[in-house]
């Protein structure tokens, strides 16, 4: 099937399997491998992505799934919030074996979107789909009220 989706900010057109994953097509087809591959089974967030302006695990959805003229996100985006988030992750050693970090910043960056005042309780259950299994998860909400305050 021919797609025409817009990742990033760039257009690409595609012929693509309708039962590849988003995922992979991300990383395979566009060479995208910050988006990181954990569980497969939409229990870990790793692979969380936005698209059309909501978080999702991009390893549940297929090719065939996605809505015409989709818009997706990811963690090579160039978005002020997206950036901005990085920086605090690094500042804030919210960050240890990366495996979790492109899927909690992705889902920082839709919630923040679209609440940036977001209270902690908000942000806790922001992300509560992504799992990190080294950091305790303070530092990551720490580096998340640093960029709420940068906006
Ligand atoms: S790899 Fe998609 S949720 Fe774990
Ligand atoms: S930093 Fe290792 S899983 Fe989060």
């Amino acid at each position: 099937m021919k797609i025409e989706i817009l990742v990033n900010g760039v257009l690409y057109k595609r012929e693509v399997s309708p039962d590849q994953r988003l995922l992979d097509f991300l990383r395979e087809d566009l060479g995208l491998k910050g988006t990181k591959q954990g569980c497969d089974q939409g229990e870990c967030g790793a692979c969380s992505v936005i698209l059309n302006g909501k978080v999702v695990n991009s390893c549940l959805i297929l090719m065939v799934q996605l809505p015409l003229q989709s818009e997706v996100e990811t963690i090579e985006s160039t978005d002020s919030i997206v950036l901005s988030l990085q920086d605090s992750f690094v500042e804030n050693g919210a960050t240890q074996c990366g495996a979790c970090t492109p899927g909690m910043i992705m889902a920082s960056a839709a919630l923040l979107t679209e609440k940036p005042q977001a209270t902690e309780q908000e942000i806790r259950e922001g992300l509560s789909g992504v799992i990190c299994r080294c950091t305790g998860y303070q530092k990551i909400f720490d580096a998340i009220k640093n960029t709420q305050r940068r906006m």
